[in-house]
């Protein structure tokens, strides 16, 4: 969607939109129409019980010369520090008129007195929620192609351009996620997945480093790769670098899960939902949109992301429950369910990136345990952290964003649980507390002194519902997060 900010109306056709407060007199709103049309303006929301509630639409159409306009008012609500407000309007613009038949949205904000970051946000939100992926459709009713293409906000606060560019950046990050977690996994696996991040990225300035198979076997990725070995596609490890912080500087270092997908391996999975499997790999999404965000808004902050990437099949080289592995920790694990994968490619990932690395903070993003669903449904990712800073900073960054995270607890009772007979630890625990048994299994590969947090976002990468800023499937949960927590806490 193309975003303009402009001081008047164009010219030509387009739908116009006019928020409208609780406590706005309604003829104020609608000064600029002639006085007929104020009428039946009003009278028609009414018939349509507009009360003005926030995001709620009423639609009329007026006649302009030989034209129809189609006017759309919508509510602000009575609250004027509610949360998410200019987002859940962009949101409910684009869900009103994305497939309406109209190609330009004009938003007359005149006379409201938004400031240009609340107008970027509006644009952010509608343009966010037009994201669909629809390559495979071939044979899609033209009334259900999307038709709106371009978002004209007038009469925003000065410098809303500038405000936008962030966010267009922003968008760009999330859109690349949506298109990961939405590919099928015959599409993005491993390989496919770093030549994506490559093509996307290298033209950004981001540096791209790539382990393949052999490499780490020669490194000693023993975690990582018993898990890719039942597959014909081959794991690999990117590591993608931002360099925007001058020298010396240590990196933060992003880390994301990349199952690209998830059977469950020889510990097999039930086929009733295993398609959604595919989006195993919304953590490594989530970190390689937020490198594209952050090289497209060029970030003053040395950050490194590294995506442990593998594909979880069961076929006669697969590993099997029972199996002792060597990780590159030099730690050995007892694999007693090999649908417990992604602790263990994200294992060799931490160990690696801090060797490698030496960084002061690492925040790792994953679709690691149904417990943590189970836990906090579809409305907070799990945060599990080894410092109250970081974890406070990461909360903070999930408020004003939107992608909110819950602490959850960790310690040494929950350590235990995951002690082996054979080896120095299993990679599962007893069913309760599945989720936090995971992180303190990744724990395990942080070196002391190196300030953590895991992210558990496997209630947040897909939904099935539509929301303000997306329709119903990838979300792109982590982008807008890490993009703050990157902005508020590490630039120069
Ligand atoms: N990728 C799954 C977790 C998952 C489940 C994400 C549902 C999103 C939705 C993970 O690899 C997994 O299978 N975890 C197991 C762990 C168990 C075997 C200890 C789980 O949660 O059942
Ligand atoms: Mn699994
Ligand atoms: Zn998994």
């Amino acid at each position: 969607m193309n975003v303009r900010f402009a001081s008047d109306r164009p010219t030509g056709a387009y739908a116009l939109a006019l928020p409208v407060r609780g406590d706005d007199l309604l003829t104020d709103r609608l000064a600029s129409l002639p006085a007929g049309d104020r009428t039946l303006v009003a009278r028609a929301a009414e018939s349509q019980r507009f009360e003005r509630e926030l995001g709620a639409v009423a639609e009329t159409f007026v006649a302009e010369g030989d034209a129809v306009r189609r006017l759309i008012l919508v509510g602000l609500g009575s609250s004027r520090d509610e949360a998410a407000l200019w987002e859940r309007v962009g949101g409910a613009l684009t869900a009103k008129l994305l497939t309406s038949g109209e190609t330009r949205l004009v938003v007359d904000l005149t006379g409201l007195d938004v400031s240009a970051d609340d107008a970027a946000r509006l644009a952010f939100a509608a343009a966010a929620r037009s994201w669909r992926y629809d390559i495979y459709r071939t044979k899609q009713p033209k009334k259900q192609k999307p038709t709106l293409e371009e978002i004209v906000i007038v009469g925003a606060g000065e410098g809303a351009e500038g405000a936008w560019g962030d966010r267009q950046a922003l968008l760009d990050g999330l859109s690349f996620t949506r298109e990961l977690v939405t590919e099928p996994a015959n599409i993005i696996y491993p390989e496919t997945f770093v030549e994506r991040c490559r093509k996307r990225m290298e033209p950004l300035g981001v540096e791209i480093e790539v382990l393949d198979e052999k490499r780490m076997a020669e490194l000693g990725f023993g975690a990582l790769l018993g898990v890719g070995q039942g597959s014909v596609r081959p794991p690999r490890l990117l590591v993608l670098k931002w360099n925007g912080g001058g020298e010396g500087g240590k990196p933060v270092a992003l880390v994301g899960k990349g199952i690209t997908f998830d059977t469950g391996g020889i510990s097999i999975k039930p086929a009733a939902g295993m398609e959604s499997m595919k989006w195993d790999m919304g953590g490594a999404g989530a970190v390689a949109g937020a490198m594209v965000a952050l090289a497209s808004r060029k970030a003053k902050a040395n950050v490194v992301a590294v995506c442990a990437l593998a594909e979880n099949m069961p076929d006669g080289n697969a590993q099997r429950p029972g199996d002792v592995v060597t990780s590159l920790s030099g730690q050995t694990i007892e694999v007693i369910n090999t649908d417990a994968e992604g602790r263990l490619v994200l294992g060799d990932a931490l160990t690696w990136v801090q060797r490698e690395h030496k960084p002061e903070v690492i925040v790792d993003l994953a679709t690691l345990t149904g417990a943590m669903v189970i836990s906090l449904g579809h409305e907070y990712a799990g945060i599990f952290s080894n410092d109250d800073g970081l974890a406070g900073q990461l909360l903070a960054a999930g408020t004003e964003t939107g992608d909110r995270l819950w602490r959850m607890p960790m310690g040494d009772a929950y350590d235990k649980l995951i002690e082996s007979p054979i080896a120095d630890m299993k990679n599962v625990g007893p069913r309760e507390g599945g989720s936090i048994t995971a992180a303190v299994f990744l724990q395990r590969f942080i070196e002391s002194g190196v300030k953590w947090a895991h992210l558990d976002i496997a209630g947040m990468a897909w939904s099935d519902k539509a929301a303000n800023l997306y329709d119903k499937g990838a979300t792109g949960f982590g982008v807008a997060l890490l993009d703050r927590f990157v902005a508020a806490n590490f630039e120069r």
